[in-house]
């Protein structure tokens, strides 16, 4: 993973402007100087909120999020969109934390941290009351910040069972981070559990990836079942519900019948963005890429493109 630097036409392009206003603003004060190597001018994606402070646009993120990726159905690609959308909203210049909460650690693996480069996991957090800020971890990325995981966390599930607050504890250590993102992006691991309860009622907007097939349809209905009772049982409620389809092919039949399915019965949650299915999704992951570094031009980097336009509607920047 690396950190991106736009070229003056890239940057200008990004803010809605012309190569020409950017430069001509730069030489008359109204814009900052930018970086210069080797002759040539870099702009950085942490810019991109003074620029557009400048341009008198609306903020990136005029509140801050709080989002889980989670669906008991294992394989859904909760890991990898949550990597690749977090890897772009750093890209568009939005300040992002990661928290993996799931013990195998494939987040942390997805963006090709090893398991030797860190000590600690939300295990310490959550158990022994450690600062969370002693396990946010920087990344080649300037404001791309992780919390990893590997499999000291997994005794977590048994530990949380004879704590006080033993359903909010994430909750409360993130909000003492809360003002230092923009986006606090959450991967849970396929099981119901009491970790995942804490991401939870720690989120405020909730990300279903679902297969287009049947079984993904069947497990939605006990996913939503599961919510609408911690909802009820510990009076919280998510702003935001939303399903999106993954890993889809539109000549394949059962696609095509599991979205009308979807489309029927889950209308008010399914997203109009659709993740198609990437071979470049796959080998990104398996090579610790963010997809927007590996293969910024394909069908899943454009589809998550989309999906941040609907999250983020209306975004001030062009995408
Ligand atoms: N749109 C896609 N196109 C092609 N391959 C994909 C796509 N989305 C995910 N994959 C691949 O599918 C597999 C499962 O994805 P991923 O690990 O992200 O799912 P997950 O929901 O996090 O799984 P788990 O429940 O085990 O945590 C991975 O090999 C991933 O690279
Ligand atoms: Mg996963």
């Amino acid at each position: 993973m690396k950190q991106t630097y736009y070229s003056p036409k890239a940057f200008a392009s990004l803010l809605g402007i012309s190569k020409t206003s950017l430069l001509d603003g730069e030489a008359a004060g109204k814009f900052p100087k930018p970086e210069i190597v080797n002759d040539m001018r870099r702009y950085s994606p942490q810019d991109i909120p003074n620029y557009l402070k400048i341009l008198k646009k609306k903020p990136l993120v005029p509140t801050k999020r709080r989002q889980l990726f989670l669906n008991f159905k294992g394989g859904t690609g909760k890991t990898s969109v949550s990597a690749f959308y977090a890897f772009r909203l750093s890209q568009l210049g939005m300040k992002v934390l990661l928290i993996d909460l799931d013990p195998q650690g494939h987040l942390t693996q997805c963006l090709g941290i090893d398991h030797s480069d860190f000590e600690h996991t939300l295990y310490n957090v959550l158990i022994e009351r450690m600062d969370i800020k002693e396990t946010i971890l920087d990344t080649p990325v300037a404001n791309l910040k992780l919390i990893p995981a590997n499999l000291n966390l997994s005794p977590v599930e048994i530990a949380l069972t004879s704590v006080n607050a033993r359903e909010t504890r994430l909750k409360k250590s993130l909000a003492s981070i809360q003002d230092d993102y923009d986006v606090i992006i959450m991967d849970a691991s396929p099981s119901i559990g009491l970790l995942n309860l804490n991401g939870i009622l720690a989120s405020t907007e909730l990300f279903v990836p679902v297969l287009a097939d049947f079984l993904s349809y069947h497990g939605l209905k006990i996913l939503f079942e599961t919510i609408s009772t911690i909802e009820e049982d510990f009076d919280f409620l998510f702003n935001n519900i939303r399903v999106f389809i993954n890993h889809y092919n539109a000549s394949h039949n059962i696609c095509l019948r599991a979205k009308e399915a979807l489309e029927k019965h889950y209308k008010d949650y399914l997203m109009d963005t659709i993740i198609r299915q990437d071979t470049k999704m796959a080998e990104a992951a398996s090579l610790g890429l963010p997809l927007h570094q590996y293969a910024p031009t394909s069908r899943g980097a454009v589809d998550i493109d989309g999906f941040i336009k609907e999250v983020f509607d209306p975004l001030p920047i062009n995408l």
